[in-house]
């Protein structure tokens, strides 16, 4: 894959990939609502920046370019087998729980998770609009697998 813009890592804020992209020669950044490494050169909330953009209101995605790449590390943790674990109760901290708690915990699991999945489909359409390949690989989550194939077999 040829990248000829600048590289925007989002959901970064260790530099690890951002830095392999520096070392390669490109114009690289990370992008976090955190900077625990001092690595994140935009400290942003992406959430906000996807619901502007979603809407059609100026946003961060107005700066990326066609040639850029944008390499996302989407927030999993309402995505992968441990969370799992808690919606089947199965948890190792769950087990002293009550049916009732279990249910109740997902609950609130079931309303996090179905948050976190709406702001994933807004991110790929937002950046299907503007950018020809992404590179979008969560843990989980098969039919975000299959759009990807999709986006990236037929870019617009
Ligand atoms: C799975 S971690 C990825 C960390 C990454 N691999 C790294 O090396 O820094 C997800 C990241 O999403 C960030 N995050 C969560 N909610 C965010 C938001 N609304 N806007 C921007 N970043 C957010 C977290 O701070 C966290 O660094």
């Amino acid at each position: 894959m040829k990248i000829n813009g600048k590289v925007h890592c989002f959901f970064e804020q260790s530099g690890t990939f951002k830095n392999e992209f520096r070392k390669l020669g490109y114009e690289a950044y990370d992008y976090d609502i955190q900077n625990n490494h001092g690595e994140t050169d935009y400290v942003i909330d992406l959430f906000a920046e996807i619901e502007k953009a979603y809407s059609g209101e100026v946003s961060i995605f107005d700066a990326i370019n066609p040639d850029d790449l944008i390499m996302a590390f989407f927030p999993c943790i309402h995505f992968c087998d441990a969370k799992t674990l808690f919606f089947k109760g199965e948890h190792i901290s769950q087990r002293n729980w009550s049916l009732a708690k279990i249910m109740g915990k997902n609950v609130q699991l079931a309303k996090e998770r179905e948050c976190f999945f709406e702001m994933l489909m807004k991110l790929v359409a937002v950046v299907s609009k503007t950018i020809s390949d992404l590179l979008l690989k969560i843990r989980g989550i098969q039919v975000v697998e299959h759009t990807c194939k999709i986006i990236s077999s037929n870019p617009p």
